[in-house]
């Protein structure tokens, strides 16, 4: 695991953009796992920059999301399908029957997580996954339990994540209590692995996952077994760990 301190939430973005820039020059027909939240979001508008100059082109590359809430119509401002077109998706020249994210409108759980798994095998699996991680070190929307979910599934968001996501909701109860997440096998079997931390928030969970024990009660600690991980972390991320 490689662990990149880099000075502040900007500089963390700028990195992060970098090594994806990198993967799509290398590989203009990619696949690129993609992540919500607010910690991707400053990669995201790094990357609309460099595309706008003339610097990126995504016309061939194929994407993957980790998750989406259950039950929110993809029209939603809240859902990730609208996220990743407002933050990205709508801002460069991808194709957009290139973009995948599972089907939050599918309310048969079993058949919305068999579809994800066969559409992310069909792709060839993904080679370069970008995460986010949540206060309790959740990954996609695989919250704590007691076992490392294989494939897609169906969760019940904890209350911490509902909580820590109510502030995009007009209230908490309008706030879905379940998504479908990418699992964690799959995750791991991205080709590599990017992950962007930052904030004194996450400096807790970041010494647990990367420095502590590997759980399925902290699922991002995992990660410490994938062979190219890179962690990007701010110094507010980092400041309880010794490098
Ligand atoms: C959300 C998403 C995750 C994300 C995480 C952290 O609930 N499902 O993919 O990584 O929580 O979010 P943030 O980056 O806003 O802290």
């Amino acid at each position: 695991m490689r662990i990149i301190a880099a000075k502040d939430y900007n500089d963390m973005s700028r990195k992060a953009a970098n090594i994806i820039s990198a993967q799509v020059i290398l590989k203009p027909d990619c696949v690129l796992g993609l992540a919500t939240g607010s910690s991707p979001i400053g990669t995201y508008k790094q990357l609309i920059e460099w595309y706008k100059k003339g610097d990126l082109d995504f016309s061939q590359v194929k994407t993957a999301n980790l998750d989406e809430y259950r039950g929110l119509p993809k029209s939603n401002d809240q859902s990730y399908d609208y996220f990743m077109k407002d933050n990205f998706f709508n801002h460069i020249n991808i194709n957009f029957d290139n973009l995948h994210i599972p089907d939050g409108e599918e309310p048969d759980a079993e058949k919305a997580c068999a579809d994800y798994d066969r559409i992310v095998a069909d792709l060839g699996g993904v080679d370069l996954q970008l995460l986010g991680m949540g206060h309790n070190g959740h990954i996609g929307f695989n919250e704590p339990s007691d076992v490392f979910a294989k494939g897609t599934n169906c969760v019940d968001l904890q209350e911490s994540t509902i909580e820590a996501n109510k502030r995009f909701f007009a209230s908490i109860d309008e706030v879905p209590r379940q998504a479908y997440t990418m699992g964690i096998g799959t995750i791991m079997s991205a080709k590599k692995i990017l992950v962007v931390v930052s904030g004194k928030d996450k400096a807790p969970i970041v010494k647990k996952a990367f420095f502590g024990p590997i759980t399925p009660r902290v699922p991002a600690s995992i990660l410490q077994l994938h062979p190219d991980v890179t962690v990007i972390a701010d110094a507010d991320a980092l400041s309880e760990c010794e490098l």
